[in-house]
């Protein structure tokens, strides 16, 4: 998905080492869809050239307000002025602790600081993504300047932890390019899901048989993640619980492992007493081997073959579905449904057999371990079909569906 398809992002850099990631980000934004301007000041130059950034961003590189070449298509001299009134947003990275100082106090010495100043405070936002040695960072100063930067309306993306440049280890290393991107894309989604605490389950259980031998099904837990990923980019917070998939945990999101139907329950009402929405995405066993032998079932060469005895597995969402909240309102159930054919009919009586509003059908072979999919939603109203997409945009039509549903608060 083009997280930024039409967006024109003005990327400044200030100076700093992580400037070299500033490249990559550069790319990132570009295969997200967007436009890029790169504007440095002198400090940045030291530590990466116009020449790669030109080269990355296909676009000359602006470093000085005296720069007198056409910008933006203009030709009056005003780089400060032309470059920032066509950004939708400023995104500098590295913001060192120099810079945030200045633009703290409306300073305008140089083309970077100087756009920052005359953007138009409604219209182009400005977003930093800090970068320095975590002495720097943590020093009163900077933290001072970090709070009073976000009074003032700026966003501050976090810091990352670990080995700095200089050999020390802490806070304050630039966040990776793929998640200063996550940050970007995040602070552009609309955030249809502000101050909802969405629950979400994913991928398979896996239903132990002895030590080394289980039970499970073919779900990737792609649908669950993508959701989990929308839902937090629409401004909610995300618990998801996840079957055992090795699929890494979208930015932001808290996350449980569990691996069988049962710990995926207890793990799912533990959370579901603060939770306002629950996506039942896993693929849950329906059925558990009676019993878990304790050591493995040894083949005795006689060609006797072991006889498996099952019992059913509680059907999580029907019983957090008729809770006494979800009953109240208080948590809106949306169920899945992965059936072979006729899903409407299928998708319709589920919905009602598991007691859920929203109850999603999607067919099981054309979905399981696949990048994309087809959904059909059915509620009391009726069907909606969400034509073949790829998760990721499935996911976030179907977090603004669910927005739309909601109860007002
Ligand atoms: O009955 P079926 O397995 O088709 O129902 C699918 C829906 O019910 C999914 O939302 C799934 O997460 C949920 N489910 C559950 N507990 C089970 C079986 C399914 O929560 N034991």
């Amino acid at each position: 998905m083009n997280d930024l398809a039409g967006k024109h992002i003005v990327l400044g850099l200030s100076g700093g080492i992580a400037c070299y990631k500033a490249a990559e980000l550069c790319r990132a934004f570009i295969k997200a869809g967007a436009t890029v301007q790169v504007v440095m000041t002198e400090a940045a130059e030291q530590f990466i050239t116009a020449v790669t950034m030109q080269a990355l961003s296909g676009r000359p590189v602006f470093t000085s307000q005296w720069d007198a070449r056409t910008s933006a298509g203009v030709d009056n001299n005003m780089p400060h002025i032309n470059l920032s009134r066509e950004a939708d947003a400023i995104v500098i990275a590295p913001a060192s602790a120099d810079f945030m100082a200045k633009l703290l106090h409306g300073r305008a010495d140089d083309l970077l600081s100087l756009m920052c100043l005359a953007r138009p405070l409604d219209a182009v936002p400005l977003i930093l993504a800090p970068a320095m040695n975590r002495e720097m960072w943590a020093h009163p100063a900077t933290q001072r300047n970090v709070a009073q930067l976000r009074a003032d309306g700026t966003t501050v993306l976090d810091v990352g932890a670990g080995d700095q440049a200089c050999g020390e280890t802490g806070d304050g290393r630039m966040l990776e390019a793929d998640e200063l991107l996550y940050d970007v894309a995040r602070f552009f989604a609309p955030k249809h899901l502000a101050g909802q605490h969405v629950l979400v389950s994913a991928g398979p259980t896996f239903e132990a048989i002895d030590p080394v031998r289980g039970l499970t099904n073919l779900s990737s837990g792609k649908m669950g993640f993508a959701i989990a990923r929308a839902a937090h980019e629409a401004g909610a917070r995300v618990t998801l619980v996840a079957g055992p998939v090795g699929l890494s945990t979208p930015r932001g999101v808290e996350r449980v492992n569990v691996r069988s139907a049962l710990e995926m329950q207890r793990a799912l009402l533990a959370a579901c007493d603060q939770a306002s929405v629950f996506v039942s995405a896993a693929a849950v066993a329906d059925w558990r081997p009676a019993q878990v032998l304790d050591q493995k079932i040894k083949k005795d060469g006689s060609g006797e073959v072991p006889t498996l005895s099952f019992v059913e597995n509680p059907d999580i969402l029907a019983g957090i579905a008729t809770s006494p909240r979800a009953q109240a309102g208080a948590l809106y159930c949306v169920g899945f449904a992965a059936e072979s054919h006729d899903l409407l009919a299928h998708a319709q009586a589920k919905r009602v057999r598991k007691g859920v509003p929203l109850l999603v059908g999607n067919i099981g072979p054309d979905t399981f371990g696949q990048d994309d999919n087809a959904l059909l939603l059915v509620d009391g109203h009726g069907a909606t079909e969400l034509p073949r997409a790829s998760k990721r945009e499935l996911a976030c039509q179907l977090v603004a569906e669910i927005a739309r549903r909601l109860p007002a608060c």
